[in-house]
């Protein structure tokens, strides 16, 4: 029974991956199906569990910090200063984050930490306060998790599916967030817009929607901050996609965003094109220090604590010239376009062999709608196609990521209830700099076999970590034919 489960992804394929791509190469080792089948029970088909060494078809589990460095990357890290305090790369950094965001040194106050979510831990720390929301277009998963974890409430204000924008499907529900705003017996600390909009598809965020979401803020006296992980990739779809923005670059569209917000938590996994880093930046002067006058130097403290010196903040010298230069490279159209068309050409071959994704195609990955993908099968959403499709991806070296039922999905022990979120994706990431269309062909290729073989797909069980907080790190499955 077992075998049978695992054969239905024993197919050949037309495409391969590029040699260079491959870890065999990488790691002078070759492995077969039964290498990998062995590997994923004892991962317990879990896909952050499986090693990468044998994802030899593309690792597509996410696109942060698994960038290759440029050439320009590669020679800045030999400049790097490992100075215990003030290294030459910090001033380089600041230069770059003034040039980059449009924002002045001496208006800003800079916080660098190891990544992203160590920045946000520290920004929901020193705001946290029982009974409060801070709403978003679509928290990270890991920003949920901070805010959740500083006692607040992370509220997502998706756009209506009947009015949104289909450019701008990540926007921010302008109605919804008034609705939030104007009511007095709610405590709103802070509002929060992510570009692009990860959990809501990958989807873009238009820079008329900033405008409006920012001026709410005014009207309420609320501090409005960004998560500007993919801010360069929001920037591009501003400029190809809205009206009237064409003829801007990528760069003046990049410092009218900023312009709008009071502060921003930023992952330089991203668009950093970097391996490590994040930072929070806050503005000096704004609605957040008036209403949070402590704020600069408690975080400051916070940061001396838990990474270090201000001036390296959990970075090596090293990280910090190369995040200085993946910020000069990301801004560029020569990167973005062949950046983003890389995704679409994947996005299309998907969709050419039927397989149903959210359209149009985000910036940085594909998603992979699952309940549309199962429709017509057995398969219900307790069931968790995305993660069984996941886990037989693993057999032919691809590495996929289930975002939906499961990583998103609530169980209560007591009911023995899932409580399922609204979007159900299974989200190939691709990472930066790394990989070529025909690697994708070949990815393509695998999950339209696998879909045309839909009806065989097995459910997954959760044997271990169902109520688990951030389960889908954590669980282990079997896989299972339903009756
Ligand atoms: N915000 C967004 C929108 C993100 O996508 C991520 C990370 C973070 C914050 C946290 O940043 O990883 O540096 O701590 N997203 C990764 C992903 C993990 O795969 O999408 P981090």
């Amino acid at each position: 029974m077992k075998d049978s489960i695992t054969s239905i992804a024993n197919f050949q394929t037309k495409t391969s991956p590029r040699a260079y791509a491959n870890s065999v190469v990488r790691f002078h080792h070759s492995f077969s199906f039964e290498d990998r089948v062995r590997a994923a029970e004892k991962a317990g088909w879990n896909v952050f569990q499986f090693p990468s060494a044998m994802l030899t078809g593309g690792d597509l589990l996410s696109d942060s910090g698994t960038t290759s460095l440029t050439l320009e990357q590669l020679s800045a890290m030999l400049l790097g200063d490992e100075a215990y305090g003030s290294n030459w790369g910090y001033f380089k950094l600041l230069e770059r984050f003034e040039e980059t965001f449009g924002i002045s040194q001496n208006e800003w106050e800079v916080y660098l930490f190891h990544q992203g979510r160590s920045a946000e831990f520290a920004l929901f720390n020193e705001i946290s306060d029982k009974n409060s929301i801070i709403p978003s277009n679509g928290h990270f998963d890991t920003t949920h998790a901070n805010i959740v974890g500083a006692q607040m409430e992370a509220r997502n204000l998706y756009s209506n599916p009947e009015d949104v924008d289909p450019n701008f499907k990540g926007n921010i529900n302008i109605q919804a967030l008034e609705e939030l705003l104007s009511n007095s017996d709610l405590n709103v600390p802070i509002v929060y817009t992510t570009i692009t909009n990860n959990t809501g598809g990958g989807q873009p965020v238009s820079l008329e929607n900033i405008r409006k979401a920012s001026a709410l803020c005014k009207k309420y006296k609320k501090p409005f901050f960004l998560d500007a992980c993919r801010f360069a990739e929001n920037a591009w779809f501003i400029k190809n996609r809205e009206p009237n923005e064409k003829d801007r670059s990528v760069q003046e569209i990049i410092h009218e965003t900023f312009s709008y917000c009071d502060g921003f938590t930023i992952s330089l996994k991203k668009d950093g094109l970097s391996n490590m880093g994040g930072a929070l930046l806050l503005k000096k002067e704004s609605s957040f220090t008036e209403k949070y006058p402590k704020a600069l130097n408690s975080i400051r403290d916070h940061q001396i604590l838990v990474e270090g010196h201000p001036t390296y903040g959990g970075l090596t010298g090293r990280d910090i010239m190369v995040i200085a230069e993946g910020l000069k490279t990301v801004v560029t159209e020569e990167y973005l376009g062949s950046r983003i068309s890389l995704v679409q050409q994947f996005g299309e071959s998907l969709t050419s062999k039927g397989i149903p994704t959210l359209e149009p195609f985000g910036g940085h990955a594909v998603y992979i709608d699952i309940d549309k993908f199962f429709a017509d099968t057995k398969l219900k959403r307790e069931d968790f196609g995305g993660i069984a499709l996941s886990a037989l991806l693993l057999l032919k070296g691809i590495r996929l990521a289930e975002l939906g039922a499961f990583a998103f999905g609530v169980f209560d022990p007591k009911t023995k209830k899932e409580t399922f979120p609204k979007h159900n994706f299974l989200r190939a990431a691709i990472p930066r700099n790394k990989y070529e269309i025909s690697d994708m062909n070949y990815v393509a290729e695998c999950v339209g076999k696998l879909y045309e073989d839909r009806h065989k797909i097995p459910k997954a069980i959760p044997v271990y970590g169902r109520e688990l907080s951030l389960r889908h790190f954590k669980a282990r499955f079997e896989l299972e034919y339903s009756a």
